[in-house]
């Protein structure tokens, strides 16, 4: 299974389709729902933690590994769910949050209660040093009523492991084996750029401490081990690594196949752009020089060093991409076309989070009552603290809070929106009437728009395998690039805007052939016109 012409689809498993009327998704919902995402014609589904955990941090913080949560369903119910994706060609993959455990984890308990081979497992130290943690305060913390402190630069709730201690390699390891003997054919790496630490920690006092923990060397090693020991005996499964403030440099490296590291990582750069002085908890307009500027860096460097990008707008930690980059209010279908497009034409593997695939938006919540989210809630706290008023905080925290997209999916306009008989563990969205699955079947466009795209990228080597050149760079309006396969071109143009901009096109894409348009068929004259959300890809 090559990965470069697979989209995969990102399910966030509680909140995707609840069957046993509890108020959370489960594994037997996702099941029901395989013949709609077989319609949409995606090749793999990213399954969001399912693990036994206290859901302190929603399955990020890992009790048992090679089990499933009783939330989620059975062992069972996961075996009847791969065994009837396969039967459809789609295949699982599962999230892997190898840089920290649970504290509930039975390994944590064991070093608690003092057994010395698993304090091994853990970054336990006598003198903290000055880190701050990703969710707020410090990143380090009593180990139980000893002198030491663990590390977490996470929750405090989840542990950060000690990648340098062979046993917890083979731990690790296993439970990869596990999975894969179970036909499991993707794996998603939490955080997988953070789990190789120094040996020796230093304070650093720069950007919360992160250049002191990400990206180190070591990393490199540890990945490369796992993937020898591991899946990359098997070229049909499919890797990819999420990496917090990375480099392009880095991420060359994860993903050159000879490295035999990873297939692919995601970034979060061009996620960064409406972040004042590179803050999350603010609040600004996106800023599409950068955006454009990190879309062009990317693209050609990692085309030129043989890497490969994970390409996405929106996940599980992140507001909807429509509320942060589209007029919505008026340009809802078209922006959500114009974004799709921007990425399922580009050079790398796509990724569609549930819900994105019908034009879901933020779900505009009333109070910081409706929030649950761990983050959202230390963040509040901390804005307050700095003295911003009750309102201001809010705000920010609407804006910005990861539980934007973590509401429950929105199949239909019964009560619950189809998600569930009963109140579900978060609020709905305040759209759930208006957009929806079986509404956008009926009347909707954006759906059969994605099944188009991922069919292109089938269809089209230029797609799937093309270089990556920037074109136009220096316009204000258009995000635009060239993508090239032996004698073919295809010239792709988004404009990021509301007003309608002329652009001069290239003589020989004159008499090119569109293969996707989000508006009416426009004729190919030199002066063209891109109207508003306006993208074009243009094939010769
Ligand atoms: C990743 C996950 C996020 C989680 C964090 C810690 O960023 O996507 O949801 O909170 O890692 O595991
Ligand atoms: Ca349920």
């Amino acid at each position: 299974m090559s990965f470069k012409d697979k989209v995969i689809y990102q399910i966030y498993p509680k909140s995707f389709l609840d069957t046993n009327q509890d108020g959370v998704g489960d594994l037997l919902g996702i099941q029901k729902k395989l013949p709609y995402l077989k319609k949409l014609g995606v090749d793999m589904l990213w399954l969001s933690p399912i693990y036994p955990s206290p859901q302190n941090d929603n399955g990020y913080d890992v009790a048992d590994y090679t089990a499933i949560n009783p939330l989620f369903g059975t062992m069972e119910d996961f075996e009847s769910l791969m065994a009837a994706a396969k039967d459809l060609n789609i295949e699982i993959m599962l999230d892997m949050v190898f840089n920290h455990v649970s504290t509930d984890h039975e390994w944590f308990q064991k070093a608690l209660a003092g057994e010395k081979k698993y304090q091994d497992y853990f970054i336990l130290r006598d003198q903290p040093t000055d880190w701050v943690s990703k969710f707020g305060g410090n990143a380090w913390a009593p180990f139980g009523d000893t002198d030491q402190y663990y590390l977490h630069l996470y929750d405090e709730t989840q542990a950060d492991l000690d990648w340098h201690n062979p046993a917890v390699r083979d731990e690790l390891f296993n439970v990869l084996r596990f999975w894969l003997d179970k036909g499991v054919k993707g794996f998603r790496f939490d955080v997988i750029n953070v789990i190789g630490k120094d040996q020796v920690l230093q304070d650093c006092p720069e950007n919360d401490g992160k250049p002191a923990y990400t990206d180190r060397p070591i990393n490199h090693e540890f990945i490369h081990m796992m993937n020898q020991a591991t899946f990359g005996h098997d070229p049909e499964v499919i890797t990819v690594g999420e990496m917090s403030s990375t480099t392009i440099e880095n991420c060359i490296l994860y993903t050159e196949p000879q490295r035999e590291e990873l297939n692919m990582t995601f970034n979060f750069h061009h996620l960064k752009v409406d972040y004042q002085d590179g803050k999350k908890w603010t609040q600004m307009p996106f800023d599409f020089e950068k955006l454009k500027e990190l879309f062009h860096s990317w693209g050609t460097q990692m085309s030129v060093g043989n890497g490969w990008n994970a390409l996405f707008w929106n996940n599980h930690d992140q507001p909807r991409a429509l509320n942060r980059f589209i007029e919505v209010a008026e340009y809802r279908v078209a922006g959500a076309k114009m974004l799709a497009s921007a990425i399922h034409l580009n050079r790398g593997t796509p990724y569609i989070y549930m819900g994105e695939e019908i034009g879901m938006l933020d779900p505009d919540f009333d109070s910081m009552a409706e929030y649950v989210d761990v983050e959202s809630l230390n963040a509040y706290q901390e804005l307050i603290a700095a003295g911003k008023t009750e309102k201001a905080a809010f705000e920010i925290v609407k804006a910005k809070s990861r539980d934007n997209s973590r509401t429950p999916m929105q199949w239909d306009q019964t009560t619950y929106s189809g998600f569930s008989e009963t109140t579900p563990w978060l609020p709905l969205g305040k759209t759930a009437d208006s957009i929806n699955v079986e509404k956008e079947l009926t009347e909707g466009s954006i759906f059969s728009y994605y099944q188009q795209l991922i069919q292109l990228r089938k269809e089209y080597p230029v797609i799937s395998e093309g270089t990556y050149q920037a074109f136009l760079a220096e316009h204000p309006a258009i995000y635009g690039y060239l993508r090239s396969y032996q004698d073919q071109e295809l010239l792709v143009l988004n404009n990021f805007f509301a007003e309608a901009v002329v652009i001069e096109l290239p003589e020989r894409f004159m008499k090119g052939e569109v293969l996707i348009n989000n508006y009416p068929a426009a004729e190919l004259t030199k002066e063209l016109v891109l109207k508003s959300y306006q993208s074009l890809a243009i094939y010769r």
